[in-house]
């Protein structure tokens, strides 16, 4: 297993050497190594197990040192970066040759983020190079929330975690590009479209999926859970799972079940809060993907704010395996 612990030196010592490393950041914890080293990259792409063509995020401390990077910020992305960085937004721009093709599956556009925790903060000001890090699960589990996540599914293949405690958003970055003179999102996230609204105006959201060249990354089977996942009216499923006589665990926003053990229910937010529930949710599906159960029930929030960021991973989570790409 993999050493887990502060100690940003070490961190660093790894990372400098072409090992990965696990960071925390406030989204989700990432499997980060050197962005500019292609070796370190690839090594990404296999201990993830992850497909070449699905790009990774750039990770550093400031603006100053992305222009080494990218070729350009347009306005209105850069008024983005400059209210919500370091946060969970990341942004497409136009990548430099310094830029290794593998950390953008040849795309010519890189996707770069400041993020928003201190001991990752630290480290990257420390590092004379950017970190690629994609979220630090096997491709198409589940995002890890705490560093323990890790180390259940990566901790034989790395050395060291940075532990950082529970991830204090929850959800992935939202990712914000142009296609001409819009401002676009390619994927929901941490950061509400109302706030990113308030500071450019109305945005367009392209739906992802694997047949978007924009997003390739973002197939539906994203954020799966092992277990058969359905969503719809909780009530109505309780009952129809229970007199089939299924064995099944609840995912609730709010709501308590009396009729379900409590050991096998979780609500995200009994205060109906969904910062709340975005924060819990992961950590609530891996929780009960390993219960003694054979599926998951769950319900949708409600289609607001950060609700609509939340059940994009729900309804992804949701996709029967037959269907999934
Ligand atoms: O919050 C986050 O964004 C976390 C933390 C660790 O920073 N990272 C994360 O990375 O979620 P990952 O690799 O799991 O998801 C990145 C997504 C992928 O779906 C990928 O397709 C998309 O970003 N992406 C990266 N570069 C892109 C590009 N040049 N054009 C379009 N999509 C891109
Ligand atoms: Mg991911």
């Amino acid at each position: 297993m993999a050493e887990i612990g502060r100690d940003i030196a070490k961190a660093k010592a790894y990372l400098e050497i072409g090992n990965l490393v696990g960071i925390p950041t406030e989204t989700v914890y990432g499997l980060a190594g050197n962005a500019l080293d292609p070796d370190a990259v690839a090594k990404i792409f296999s201990v993830k197990n992850r497909p070449s063509f699905d790009p990774l995020i750039l990770h550093t401390s400031d603006m100053s040192r992305i222009a080494q990077f990218v070729k350009e910020i347009p306005g209105p992305l850069q008024r983005l970066a400059k209210r919500f960085w370091p946060g969970p937004l990341t942004l497409l721009l136009p990548k430099k040759d310094i830029v290794p093709d593998l950390v953008t599956s040849g795309l010519d556009t890189v996707a770069v983020r400041i993020p928003d925790h201190p001991l990752t903060k630290e480290l990257l000001g420390a590092l004379d190079f950017p970190l690629a890090a994609p979220s630090a699960n096997p491709f198409g589990y589940i995002s890890p929330t705490q560093a323990s996540h890790v180390n259940d599914q990566l901790g034989t293949k790395i050395p060291y975690i940075l532990d950082g405690g529970s991830c204090q958003v929850g959800l992935e970055s939202t990712i914000v590009g142009m296609e001409g003179d819009k401002v676009t999102v390619y994927r929901l996230g941490g950061l509400d479209i109302s706030k990113i609204e308030s500071e450019v105006g109305k945005v367009q959201v392209v739906a992802h999926s694997s047949s978007n060249p924009k997003s390739p990354g973002m197939l539906k089977s994203h954020y799966s859970p092992s277990k058969p996942f359905i969503i719809g009216d909780l009530d109505l499923l309780i009952s129809e799972y229970s007199s089939k006589g299924e064995s099944f665990a609840v995912l609730s926003f709010r709501r308590c079940f009396p009729q379900v053990s409590e050991h096998l229910q979780i609500q995200l937010s009994k205060a109906g809060d969904l910062a709340e529930a975005a924060k819990n949710l992961f950590a609530a599906m891996r929780t009960l993907d390993s219960r003694d159960v054979s599926l998951i029930l769950s319900e949708l929030m409600p289609e607001v704010g950060l609700g609509k960021a939340i059940n994009d991973r729900l309804k992804r989570a949701a996709v029967p395996e037959e269907e999934k790409e």
